[in-house]
Order: C-alpha cells, then structure tokens, then sequence
C-alpha cells in the first residue's frame, strides 16, 4: 500500500507508548509499559523514578511497536512525539529518543501536545467533525474546550488548582484502599469507583465546588479539604490511627465520587449552554466527547449523559483503554497533522521545539 505511516510516541507522565498507524487510522503494532505498580506502592509518582522506568522501556516498547507492525524504520513517513504537556523528566526521555530517532532515519518529526491527543482520539474511532465540545479529565488535567480543528482550541475553563483524578489518587491513598485486597492493582480512582459501588453517597454531603462562580473552570482542592476533614473526624470518632477507618469507606468513595461528578457535570453544563447561545456547535448532531483517565469512571459517564441529554448533544467517549495514556493517540494526532501538513518539522530540528 502507499499509505504514509506514522510511528507515535508517548512518554508524558507514567506510561511508556507507542503505535505504527497507517494514514486511515489503522493501528498496525502497539505496545505499552505502564508504571502505574511501582508508582502505587511507592505512594504517589517520584519525577526520577518515572524518569528511569521510562529510559528502561522506551527502546523495548518503541522496537515491539514496530515489530508487531512489520513496518520498518526506513517505511516510516513521520515519527509524532509528545513534547508537552508532562512531567518534564518524562518527555525528556521520549524527546531523546525520537530526537536520535529521526536523525538516524532521517524522518519528519511532529511535536505532539497531549491534551490535543487526548481531545482528538476519538475522531479515529468516530465520524466526527469540528467543531465539538470536550471535556478532558485526568490525573494531570481537567479542562473544556470547543475543538475548532486540529491544534485550534478555544479554552473554555481549566482547574484552577488541582486535577480531578489526582484528589481521587489523593483521597485513595488517605484512605489507604490499597490495603482492601480486591483494590490492591487499581489506580485511586478505580478503587473510588469500585468501593462506592456499595456505598450511600447521600450519608456525606459534601459541598459542590465554585457554586457562586459563574464560569467554567474547575477546582478540587476545597473538596479535598472537605473528604480529609471528615476522614479526620471519623478516625478520632472511632479512635483508630490514620489510614486504618473501616466503616464508612464506601460512603465516603460514593461521597468523593457523586460530588466529582456533579462538578464535572455542572461545568459542563453551563459549557454546553454558553455554545449553544454563541453558536460556537454546528445544529446537525452537537457533540460533546469525554476522555481522559477519569473518563473510564462509569458514574462521571453516566453524570454527563445526563448533561447531554439535556442540551440535546451527543456523548462520545472513546473505549477506557483510549481514554488513559498511551500510544495511539500521538500516533492518530502525527496523522491529523500529517493530513493537514501541519506541524510538520525537518529530522535536524531540535526537537524541545514546543508548538503553541
Ligand atoms: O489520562 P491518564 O491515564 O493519565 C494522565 O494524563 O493523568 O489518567 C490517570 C488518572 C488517575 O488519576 C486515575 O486515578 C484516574 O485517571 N482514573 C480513574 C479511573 N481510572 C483511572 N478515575 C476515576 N474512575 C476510574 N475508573
Ligand atoms: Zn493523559
């Protein structure tokens, strides 16, 4: 075939990735190493760490991609990296990589910004053209934004302090769920999402953040403050040490989870209306895409389905296996910007290159 091919890769914040992508959207190879074990057991993401387990993997990672592929160095048409936003320790060592890659080869580099990956998957899964409402939520970020095309994006609101996967990462860890045995291999949010399956979210009200902000943007500290005051309460109330509450933890995941949601729903909401009003959606089939680590929570899912039906939009989220760092994405994003001859950079440049 002559179909140009693209060798994505990612290396942004814990997850090593990469992908051969032909020109339709095809995935011919991809392989990932996740962190996400050391990490856990460690309490939280160690920059050096992460750092290291990424120089130990890339060269592995990046060689199974392409040999699940068949395609070698010398058929590829570009090599997609991401170059921000992430830890910066993370994308160095992708950005060394590719660097040394592309001159090797003597292949076009295209400087990937996640958060564009993240916004645009979808669209190699779904016939879905611009403009759209997204909401990305993750560990990292949290932010909504009207896609206009691929890299112009009209920012709606952002967190104003911290992510909303990263409280869920937080709160799991105050509540050391890490020692429930059926949570001992989830994320905090996964282990929230599982333990609040058998909670009552109504036992705890918490405050929903920003109710007398009209805008929309996000924050989770205050919230955060609001879970670890009453984990303080309960563990005097009982009279055990810290981390070691056992009786109302799945009310307090339902809790964090529900008011999460009805956050991450509200923003959204009012998002939704202010597109309507300024005619930002096209009339035929308004779309409002979900992705992002956070978006694989089947109750924050269901929370904007509500959204959605209300102002009459579509939901698209793409598989939870997309929706979490990886490959593809910056594969699928090197071909968005291939198509359109876009960002598009001479093997020689110097690839800390950032596009705006
Ligand atoms: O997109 P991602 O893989 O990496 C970042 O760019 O941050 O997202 C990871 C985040 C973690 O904070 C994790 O707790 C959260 O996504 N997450 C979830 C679920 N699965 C992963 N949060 C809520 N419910 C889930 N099922
Ligand atoms: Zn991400």
């Amino acid at each position: 075939s002559c179909s140009r091919l693209v060798l994505g890769i990612e290396t942004s914040c814990d997850d090593t990735g990469a992908a051969v992508m032909d020109e339709t959207g095809t995935i011919l190879g991809e392989s990932l190493h996740s962190q996400k074990e050391v990490h856990l057991r460690s309490g939280g993401i160690i920059p050096t760490v992460a750092q290291q387990l990424h120089r130990e993997n890339i060269e592995r990672v990046v060689q199974e991609a392409l040999e699940r592929s068949g395609v070698t160095p010398a058929e590829l048409c570009a090599v997609a990296t991401t170059v921000k936003p992430g830890l910066a320790l993370s994308l160095g060592v992708g950005l060394q990589f590719s660097q040394r890659f592309v001159r090797e080869h003597n292949k076009p580099f295209i400087p990937i910004h996640h958060m564009e990956a993240h916004a645009l998957t979808v669209r190699m899964l779904h016939p879905l053209t611009f403009p759209f409402l997204v909401l990305l939520v993750s560990g990292g970020h949290s932010l909504l934004a009207v896609a206009r095309g691929v890299g112009d994006f009209l920012l709606l609101g952002h967190t104003l302090d911290e992510a909303p996967g990263d409280t869920l990462d937080k709160v799991a860890r105050r509540l050391s769920l890490r020692k429930h045995p059926q949570c001992f291999t989830l994320s905090g949010g996964q282990a929230i999402e599982l333990l609040a399956k058998d909670g009552d979210r109504k036992r705890f009200g918490f405050r929903t953040p920003m109710g007398q902000t009209p805008d929309c943007c996000f924050s989770f500290a205050g919230l955060r403050n609001q879970i670890t005051m009453l984990i303080k309460k309960k563990e005097a109330e009982e009279g055990v040490e810290e981390g070691t509450l056992l009786s109302c933890v799945n009310d307090i995941a339902a809790a964090t989870q529900h008011t999460v949601a009805l956050h991450l729903a509200k923003r959204t909401h009012r998002a939704a209306l202010f597109c309507k009003a300024n005619n930002l959606l096209p009339s035929d089939n308004p779309t409002l895409v979900l992705s992002g680590g956070v978006a694989s929570n089947q109750y924050i899912r269901k929370a904007l389905m509500i959204i959605t039906e209300v102002t009459g939009l579509r939901l698209l989220c793409p598989p939870a296996k997309f929706c979490t760092d990886n490959g593809v994405m910056i594969a699928w994003n090197g071909v968005e910007r291939l198509r359109e001859g876009n960002g598009i950079l001479p093997p020689d440049v110097d690839v800390s290159y950032e596009p705006k």
